[in-house]
């Protein structure tokens, strides 16, 4: 037999054992000493081929020694997973005093915020809100509204045709034509929605924008009616009063038509860019239906009247928060988008 020296051994196995840092670890040693073919299970075995008087020495020592290192692996094993745990809980602790992370949270955009703003406060004077298609036909964006083809108003507005015909509305007013086909009066709505033009890009140009087109409709109706809606309009949606003013304007489907603009919010009317130095800002194209629309939207003009106006939903929001370029609402830009 192999001759081990067993003190050797057993400080060995002593040493790796203080040295295991982890379970894994300490397994190995485990099993190079008291595993199957371990090197204190090899003597163990080898004994009975010892001669008594030393089989008896030798065994006892050997058992001595492995009852001990049995104890010493118990001790390292628990001590490594209290260890482990304590490593776990300081990682899960909770600081409860430290200040909380904010969730980053969404904004709507301004012109979803004044859209609703325009939506309510019409809805509260008894007008229905009601959609139309952006793709639209020549007919109810130009003809029905008085602009027949080869007519210098249509260079009014730079249209995109579409390939199959139709074209990107370019204004809100078709829906009048359409909704008075179906419906009779009296009728009061207002049209909110995209529209396009073919136009380049600056400050004050898009050419994609939102209007809101309204159209009140009845026996005795007035441009005072007018007035009073819008004057009621504006103190609602900038919640203070508004100077504004009518001028005469041309519009096809208008007669007589006028302009509305608005006291620049941004200079307080004395004079500035957004209002290009005149105190005013034009914020909407209004007048009393022309007799044309009516017959193209089978209603008689001798028994009805109405006005009609399209707001522009940029200007008017550049108005209530002071916002001095209308590229920036459909930039993207969560700088400017987190303000609102
Ligand atoms: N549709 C016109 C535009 O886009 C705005 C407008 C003017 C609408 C007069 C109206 C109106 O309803 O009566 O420029």
């Amino acid at each position: 037999m192999v001759k081990i020296n067993l003190k050797l051994l057993k400080k060995q196995a002593q040493e790796e054992i203080k040295e295991s840092g982890d379970l894994k670890f300490l397994n190995e040693v485990f099993k190079r000493y008291l595993g199957k073919g371990g090197e204190l299970t090899f003597v163990l075995r080898s004994l009975e081929k010892l001669p008594k008087a030393r089989r008896v020495k030798v065994g006892k020592e050997a058992n001595e020694i492995k009852n001990d290192l049995i104890i010493q692996f118990d001790k390292k094993t628990r001590e490594i997973e209290q260890k482990v745990q304590k490593e776990a809980e300081e990682k899960e602790w909770l600081d409860i005093t430290a200040p909380g992370k904010r969730p980053l949270v969404g904004h709507l955009n301004p012109l979803t915020l004044a859209r609703r703003d325009v939506e309510d406060i019409f809805q509260s004077m008894g007008f229905s809100v009601i959609e139309g298609p952006q793709m639209e036909s020549e007919w109810y964006n130009f003809d029905a509204l008085n602009i027949p083809k080869d007519h210098p108003a249509r260079d009014a507005w730079d249209t995109f045709y579409l390939k199959n015909g139709l074209l990107l509305r370019t204004h809100t007013s078709p829906v009048q034509v359409r909704f008075m086909e179906k419906h009779n009066p009296p009728l009061r709505i207002i049209v909110p929605g995209p529209v396009f033009r073919h136009e380049a890009t600056d400050p004050s140009h898009e050419f994609e924008l939102f209007q809101v087109e309204g159209l009140m409709v009845d026996k005795d109706i007035s441009a005072a009616n007018f007035k009073a809606t819008v004057r009621e309009f504006f103190s609602r949606f900038f919640r203070k009063e508004v100077d504004f003013r009518l001028r005469p304007d041309y519009f096809p489907f208008t007669e007589p038509s006028f302009d509305i603009s608005i006291s620049c919010v941004v200079c307080g009317g004395k004079g500035c860019s957004t209002c290009k130095k005149t105190g005013f800002v034009e914020v909407a194209g209004a007048g009393m239906v022309h007799p044309n629309v009516f017959k193209a939207a089978g209603l008689n003009p001798k028994n009805w009247q109405g006005w009609a106006f399209g707001f522009g939903l940029e200007r008017l929001t550049m108005m209530k928060y002071k916002i001095n370029d209308i590229r920036l609402f459909r930039s993207g830009d969560l700088r400017f988008l987190q303000q609102f």
